[in-house]
């Protein structure tokens, strides 16, 4: 039952079937009415010919009940689309609680993907059956847009900002991934594979890899780089907020607003710190635009992530050891020592 319609790719999605289910009651919906609409024509025409050369047709008086049946149940028809087709779309839209997280970078022409755990591919992608993944998705460049066919999932991917994304594979098996949004010369080249493994096979992918160190690790290491924790710190010296526990949680802006400290709030900070001033703090930092790249502001956002989470967190291993050795500037107003 993979494939319901020869000419629809195979589902190997939870979201597969739901969003196949949709498009069948679309298509049922249109074929129903193209068909009454072509059989009322020809036996309209048939029954209402012109019978005389003197035939003089009879004015046509309204109908009450017509209108109101040719309202109303369009109108019904429509909202069952519009309801249908909205909650599955905040399915689509909303990653459940507890999903894989995995970066990826689209650029001129290829895919990265970096798991948490340090494992990097290029287009390729290695998921487990059964557990859904999260993607968050940046470009390096122009507009891509990340498609997965089998499992019925498109997201833009757009510079400039993160995108996001989720699906959980049902069945194990090599699935196409293209870019569909066309993006330069190479764009029909810029496809990969996403791999569905089983959970433990996928464990055992996973160990396989080079240890390179996890995606914070490597943020860490671009954190002390940068020197951001010269100002990011917890103590009385810090002239950019303590990163300690910040994700996830309310951030109190200077314009008194109150934004929460999502993915995309860490790397607009990161470009733009002056954008989201928090409170209490001078606009001090300098911009990091277009000196660390996509994937170093994935890495980043990977390693502020990980501060203040307790250590075992499933996939979120925080750099061990070292005792907060900084904080990144992900915040909004911190002032770096060095040029
Ligand atoms: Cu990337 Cu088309």
């Amino acid at each position: 039952m993979d494939r319901t319609l020869p000419f629809f790719p195979e589902q190997a999605s939870t979201a597969a079937g739901r969003v196949d289910a949709l498009y069948y009651f679309l298509i049922a919906v249109s074929a129903f009415f193209t068909l009454l609409i072509a059989v009322l024509l020809v036996y309209f025409a048939v029954k209402y010919r012109r019978r005389s050369e003197s035939e003089r047709p009879q004015p046509v008086a309204g109908s009450l009940k017509l209108e109101i049946a040719w309202t109303v149940i369009p109108l019904a028809i429509s909202m069952v689309m519009f309801f249908w087709g909205a909650s599955l779309f905040f399915a689509l839209s909303r990653p459940p609680e507890g999903a894989i997280e995995i970066y990826a970078v689209g650029k001129q022409w290829m895919w990265k993907f970096q798991h948490v755990d340090g494992q990097s591919e290029i287009n390729e992608l290695h998921v487990p059956v059964g557990r859904p993944v999260r993607l968050t998705m940046a470009s390096e460049d122009v507009i891509h847009s990340f498609f997965v066919p089998a499992f019925r999932t498109k997201t833009d991917v757009l510079p400039g900002r993160l995108s996001t994304a989720w699906f959980e594979a049902t069945r194990p098996g090599r699935y196409h991934l293209f870019c569909a949004e066309y993006c330069g010369t190479k764009h029909s080249g810029m496809i990969g594979w996403i791999v569905a493994m089983d959970p433990v096979e996928y464990q055992t992918w996973l160990g396989g890899g080079a240890a390179t160190g996890s995606l914070a690790d490597a943020g860490q290491k671009l954190f002390q780089q940068h020197a951001c924790n010269t100002c990011h710190r917890p103590d009385s010296l810090a002239r950019g907020p303590n990163l300690e526990g910040l994700f996830g949680k309310p951030v109190r802006l200077a314009s008194g607003q109150t934004v929460t400290a999502d993915e995309s709030y860490l790397r607009e900070s990161i470009v733009a710190p002056n954008a989201k001033l928090v409170e209490g703090f001078q606009p001090l930092m300098p911009t990091y635009q277009g000196l660390i790249s996509e994937e170093g502001i994935l890495q980043l956002i990977a390693y502020i992530k990980s501060l203040g989470q307790p250590p075992a967190t499933q996939q979120q291993v925080p750099a061990s050891g070292a005792p907060s050795p900084g904080r990144t500037p992900a915040t909004s107003a911190p002032g770096r020592a060095t040029p």
